[in-house]
This record gives C-alpha cells, structure tokens and sequence, in this order.
C-alpha cells in the first residue's frame, strides 16, 4: 500500500472544518470508535487460536443465543466509548437496556448517543467467514448535563449526524459517513493504521445481485415472491445473481461495490422481519442515502420511520436505487402493509 495515501486519523482532522460550529467533539468519538474497531479487529482474528469460539451460553434480550465473541466485542465497543468519557449514552443489540454514560464529577458536557450491533454476522464467525460492527450517532435530544433518557436513542434515521461499519473480512476496513458521502478505509495490520482506499463509495444506480435468504420463501410475502421471480427471469439483463452472505455488513458492502439489492423482508414467521431498526437498518440506511442508493422497508424510507422501542425490527430493502425502487413496486402491487 502506498504511503501517501491519506490515514483515517489524517482524514478525520481534515474534514473536522466540514462542520459548522465543530467542537471536536464528534472527531474524538469516530477516533474512539476507531480504536475500538483495532481492538474488535485483534480479537476477531485470533479467534481460531484461543477459546472464544462457539456460544457463550447466554441469550440476548431477542431470545437469539450469543457467541462468545458478540459478548467480547460488545464489551470493548463499551469500555472504549466508556473510559474516554465521550458519549454521554450507548445502546447496544447485546444490551437489555440503554447505558447512561457518567463522567467523574458526573457532569459531563458530551452530546452525542451511539448506538452499535458489536458484531454482525455471529453465525459466520466459526466457519471463518466475515463479520462486522455496525454503529451509529445521534445528537441527544434532552439537555447536556442531564442524564440520557430512552428518546435521546428513539429518533429517526434521517437525524443521524454519522454512521459507518467495520468489516473483518479479506481485509479489515472502515467505512462510514457524517453525510458528506462516504468514505472506506483499509487497515494495514502491520503497523495498525486505516488509510483511505475507497474514497467517495457509491452504489451502482442498478446492479445484477439479490441476496436474500431464500430458505423463507414459502412465508415471504406475495410482493417479495413476485420479485425474486422477476430477478430469476431470463430477460435483458436478467436473470440476475443469488448472493447471500448471512451478514448484513458483508452482503451491503460487496452490493455497493458491485451493484446489488439486499432484503430482508417480514415473513409469516416474523412479523416485522429480523433485523433491528437501531443499530442495523438505520445505519446501513443512511450509508445508503449517501452512497446514492436506496434502503425502504418496502413502502417508505426506512430513515423516516420513528422507531417506538430499542429493539425493534422492520423489513429491509437496500441497495442500487433502481433495483430497490423495482422490489417497492412489487411490493405496492401484490402485498398489503
Ligand atoms: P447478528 O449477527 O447481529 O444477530 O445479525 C445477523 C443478521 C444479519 O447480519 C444477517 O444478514 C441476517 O441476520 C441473517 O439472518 P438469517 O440467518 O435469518 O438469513
Ligand atoms: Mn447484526
Ligand atoms: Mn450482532
């Protein structure tokens, strides 16, 4: 890798004056989550050598039973956010509940929420496949000073101020937004450093890639089914390719990267799909947006939606806009919300 290319830690000062009235502030918390994501990276990558594979035992509030490594990332994400006193609340997929964040002198003047799924993907991490940490920022929405409250975490996507994951694959890279478009970086695990490989990342407006887990097809509904048949079709650029990775980072990033949609659509056995609102859908939503593709949950924006608990789920279309905007029409057509 060539050494002028720009290190995360160099882009992040550099775009700090992007910010009318920047304090900083968010600056120090996308460096925390940086070094969260080495720490996370360390820990992924020797998982075969040491005793962190498998489950932990334990359930999660979903009733989905953790991996040793969801309860160790989970940790980390926590204890760096925590120790640098520089949010003033997290939430997270493997927590019950929010955590306020409490300084010293428990005064602290931080504004920013997070919110973050530690690890993406758990059932792939012992067949050696990628996972990934997804996170997402908020302004708190109750006075600085005050102790967080769970509307600072309920807030619509669209008011996100950033958001971003972190790949563990191939290689182990960064990619995120503060709504300037989006940026991908790539860790040199040699000497530790993120620089930046994939400047300004943009969904192709169509691509040739589905990836949906087709196992659930018989109780998808009728507007998905009639979609997937299109995509199977043999007609101009169809019939198209089934990809499916069974890790949402994973599956969004090579469908930015080559074109593609990803669904995850309700089913008769879930009600409102499987993936969570929070730290999923809303993120992966507004990288989305920024990259020029699209992310509904078959009949409205996802980042419109008010969410009404921490854990909730919706259905998830995302991807190249044109292929999104052809799964909503099939979705209009044959399925009633
Ligand atoms: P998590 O590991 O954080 O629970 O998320 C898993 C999610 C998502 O990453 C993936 O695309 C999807 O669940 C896979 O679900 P299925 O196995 O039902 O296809
Ligand atoms: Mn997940
Ligand atoms: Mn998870």
């Amino acid at each position: 890798m060539s050494i002028k290319k720009q290190t995360l830690g160099e882009f992040i000062i550099e775009n700090q004056t992007a910010f009318k009235y920047s304090s900083g502030e968010l600056s120090k918390l996308i460096n925390a989550i940086r070094l969260a994501a080495k720490v996370v990276n360390h820990e992924v990558n020797k998982a075969g050598l040491v005793d962190i594979l498998g489950a932990s035992g334990d359930t999660n509030i979903q009733g989905e039973s953790q991996q040793k490594l969801d309860v160790l990332a989970n940790e980390r994400f926590i204890q760096t956010l925590a120790n640098r006193e520089i949010v003033c609340g997290i939430a997270s997929e493997e927590e019950d509940d929010f955590i306020r964040i409490n300084s010293a002198d428990n005064n602290h003047q931080n504004k920013y929420v997070v919110l973050i799924d530690p690890l993406d993907g758990s059932s792939n991490i012992d067949v050696n496949v990628s996972v990934g940490t997804i996170f997402s920022i908020y302004r708190r929405v109750t006075p600085i000073g005050t102790p967080v409250t769970l509307e600072d975490f309920l807030q619509p996507g669209r008011r996100q101020v950033a958001a971003g994951y972190i790949i563990y694959g191939t290689s182990t890279m960064l990619v995120y937004t503060t709504g300037f478009g989006v940026n991908g970086f790539t860790l040199n695990p040699a000497i530790g450093t993120f620089y930046l490989s994939h400047p300004d990342m943009t969904f192709p407006e169509t691509g040739k890639i589905y990836s949906v887990n087709e196992g659930n097809y018989i109780h998808f509904p009728e507007g998905v089914k009639q979609y997937i048949k299109y995509c199977q079709k043999e007609e101009g650029d169809r019939p198209y390719t089934s990809r499916y990775i069974g890790s949402l980072v994973s599956d969004f990033h090579r469908n930015m990267i080559k074109g593609g949609i990803y669904m995850y659509p309700k089913s008769s056995a879930n009600e409102n799909g499987k993936l969570r609102l929070l730290y999923e859908c809303n993120p992966m939503a507004f990288l989305a947006e920024q990259a020029g593709g699209k992310a509904s949950n078959g009949f409205e924006p996802i980042l419109d939606i008010q969410p009404e608990e921490l854990h909730q789920r919706v259905p998830f279309f995302c991807g190249s806009r044109k292929m999104v905007e052809k799964a909503e029409a099939f979705m209009q057509e044959y399925s009633s919300k």
